[in-house]
C-alpha cells in the first residue's frame, strides 16, 4: 500500500522591519505605480542585524511545531530550502536542527533558488514514501536582501525575506499526490548571483554578491513554463482543471500569477495571493502562501492543492496536494 505525506501544520515567519515602495523610491529612481502595477508588490520584510535565514526558519519551524502539537523530538528529517544559507557549513538545516534541539536526525539543505520549497517538498515526499522517514520538517527559508544590489532599481524593488515550514506525517490517506521537479541549467545567464567559494569573490562591495536578473526574459520563460507543468501535473493524476480547488503559486510577481490561474481558467477568488505583503521570497514564498491560506481558514481538508514555482537555475515545479 502506498504510504502518502499529508500536511499536519505548517507556520510561517517575517522579520518586523517592513520596506515599503515609498522607502525604495527614496533610494533609487523608482515609484509605488511602476512597482505595484508591474509586479503587485507593496512592501517586502527585511531581516536586521542578529536576525538570519537559520533564525527565521527556526521560527517558522516552531510555529508549525505547536500548531501540530509535536515536539522538536518527535521529528526524523528537516529538509531546508534555501540559496541564502548562513554559512557555507554547517547547513542551515544542521543550525536549525540545534536551534529547536533535536540532535541526530536527518537534515540538509537544497538549493533551487525561488523552486526550493517546492524541491523540498518534493524531496521529503521520497523520503516518506520509502518508508525510512515518518514525520519530516520541511522549511522554505531566505535572506535574499543580503544580497540585493540596493542601486540597482530592476532587482532591488522584488526581493524580501522570510521562512515558512510544513510538517508533513506519513500516512495512508492521500496528501501529496505527485511532485514535478525539472531543471534547465542552460539559462544561468539570465538570473544569478556569479560569485562564491569555487568561482571566488571579486573585489567589489559585498565581494561582488549580488543577485543579477534580465527580468523580461525570465518573466516570459516563468509563464511559459508555469502553463505546461499545470498541464503535466493534472495530466499524471488524470485530473480535469476543474478539479483543482486552489492555486497556490511562486509568489514573484502578480502578472505571472494571472497567467497561470488563467491557464488553469481559475477565477483569482481560488488563487492565493501574499506577493503584495513580502515581494519575492524566494523558497520561502509558496509555503508562506500555504501558511495563510490555511491560517485564515481559506483551505479546507479535503481540498485539492496545486503548488507551484519558477526559480534561478532555471528550477521549477509543482506539487499537486489533497489537503
Ligand atoms: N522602477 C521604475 N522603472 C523601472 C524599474 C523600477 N523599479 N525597474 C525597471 N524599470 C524600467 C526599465 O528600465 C525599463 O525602462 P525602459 O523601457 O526605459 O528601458 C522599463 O521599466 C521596463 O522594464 P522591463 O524589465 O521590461 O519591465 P517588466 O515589465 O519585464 O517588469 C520585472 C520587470 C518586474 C522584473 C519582471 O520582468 C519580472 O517579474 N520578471 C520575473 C521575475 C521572476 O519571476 N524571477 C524568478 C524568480 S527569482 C529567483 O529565482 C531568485
Amino acid at each position: 500500500m502506498r504510504i502518502y505525506s499529508r500536511i499536519k501544520a505548517t507556520g510561517s515567519a517575517l522579520p518586523d522591519k517592513i520596506l515599503t515602495n515609498a522607502d525604495l523610491e527614496k533610494m533609487v529612481d523608482t515609484d509605488d505605480k511602476w512597482i505595484q502595477d508591474r509586479t503587485g508588490i507593496k512592501q517586502r520584510h527585511v531581516v536586521v542585524d542578529g536576525e538570519t535565514t537559520s533564525t527565521l526558519g527556526t521560527l517558522a519551524a516552531q510555529k508549525s511545531l505547536a500548531k501540530a502539537g509535536m515536539k522538536a523530538a518527535d521529528l526524523d528529517l528537516i529538509i531546508v530550502g534555501t540559496t541564502t544559507p548562513d554559512l557555507i557549513f554547517p547547513s542551515t538545516a544542521c543550525l536549525i536542527q540545534n536551534a529547536l534541539g533535536c540532535p541526530g536526525i536527518t537534515a540538509f539543505d537544497v538549493n533551487a533558488a525561488c523552486s526550493g520549497s517546492i524541491y523540498a517538498l518534493g524531496v521529503a515526499d521520497k523520503f516518506i514514501q520509502s518508508g525510512q522517514h515518518k514525520k519530516v520538517l520541511v522549511i522554505g527559508a531566505e535572506t535574499l536582501t543580503r544580497m540585493v544590489d540596493w542601486t540597482d532599481r530592476t532587482t532591488c524593488v522584488l526581493f524580501g525575506d522570510g521562512a515558512s515550514a510544513i510538517i508533513l506525517e506519513a500516512s495512508k490517506e492521500p496528501g501529496i499526490l505527485s511532485t514535478h521537479l525539472h531543471a534547465d541549467g542552460s539559462h544561468g545567464d539570465l538570473l544569478n548571483a556569479t560569485v562564491g567559494v569555487s568561482a571566488g569573490l571579486k573585489n567589489e562591495p559585498n565581494g561582488g554578491l549580488k543577485i543579477r536578473m534580465k527580468g523580461n526574459e525570465v518573466f516570459k520563460t516563468a509563464v511559459r513554463t508555469l502553463g505546461k507543468i499545470v498541464t503535466e501535473t493534472l495530466k499524471a493524476n488524470n485530473m480535469k482543471k476543474a478539479d483543482v480547488d486552489w492555486l497556490i503559486p511562486h509568489q514573484a510577481n502578480l502578472r505571472i500569477i494571472l497567467a497561470t490561474a488563467k491557464k488553469l481558467n481559475m477565477s483569482m477568488e481560488q488563487v492565493v495571493v501574499t506577493v503584495d505583503k513580502h515581494g519575492n521570497t524566494s523558497a520561502a514564498s509558496v509555503g508562506l502562501a500555504l501558511d495563510e491560506a490555511i491560517s485564515s481558514g481559506k483551505v479546507k481538508r479535503g481540498e485539492i492543492l496545486l503548488l507551484e514555482a519558477f526559480g534561478g537555475g532555471f528550477t521549477w515545479g509543482s506539487a499537486l496536494i489533497k489537503y
